[in-house]
């Protein structure tokens, strides 16, 4: 009769041990998504980082490299004339160069829009490109010199 008490108690702790561990098991899982939940949020302010200081170094500005720029980077959204909307992208003639360099930069608004300033969409649909921050007053005279109203 002992033996069958003793065999219950090690059974009892078998069963208790082999569904005690799969419970244990997640935790490091989650330990690595919010390593990376972590770089995901560290990553727009070392783009705002970045954005600050290539704007400083902004070539002189150029209207036809400007042109060029615009003519083989922006129109697959926006249209081949800045004064109509184009596909995806809003006309930008009435964005100011501050809110160009952003959207540029990052892709999205600036956090404080300059003062009179109405975004054209509400979207976030914009991807970024950085390489060409350096260019954004060329192609913001481009755009600025072909301005219909
Ligand atoms: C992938 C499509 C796409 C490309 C490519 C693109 N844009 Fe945009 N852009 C958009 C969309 C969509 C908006 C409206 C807001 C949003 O959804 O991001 C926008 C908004 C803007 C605005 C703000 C207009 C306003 O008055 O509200 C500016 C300025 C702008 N884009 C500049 C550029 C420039 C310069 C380029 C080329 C270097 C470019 N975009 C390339 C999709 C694009």
């Amino acid at each position: 009769m002992n033996s069958f008490i003793w065999l219950g108690t090690l059974g009892a702790l078998y069963l208790f041990f082999i569904f005690s561990t799969p419970v244990k098991a997640p935790p490091p899982i989650r330990v690595e998504k919010t390593v990376e939940v972590t770089k995901a949020e560290a990553a727009p302010a070392e783009i705002v980082e970045k954005a600050a200081e290539v704007v400083v170094e902004a070539e002189p500005v150029d209207i036809e490299k400007g042109k060029a720029i615009y003519l083989s980077a922006c129109i697959k959204c926006h249209n081949k004339d800045p004064n109509v909307k184009g596909p995806i992208g809003p006309e930008m003639v009435d964005a100011p160069l501050e809110v160009m360099q952003a959207k540029v930069a990052t892709g999205r608004y600036p956090e404080v829009l300059p003062e009179g300033f109405v975004p054209k969409r509400k979207t976030k649909q914009m991807t970024k490109f950085p390489q060409y921050l350096k260019d954004v007053p060329s192609i913001h005279a481009y755009v600025q010199s072909i301005k219909k109203k």
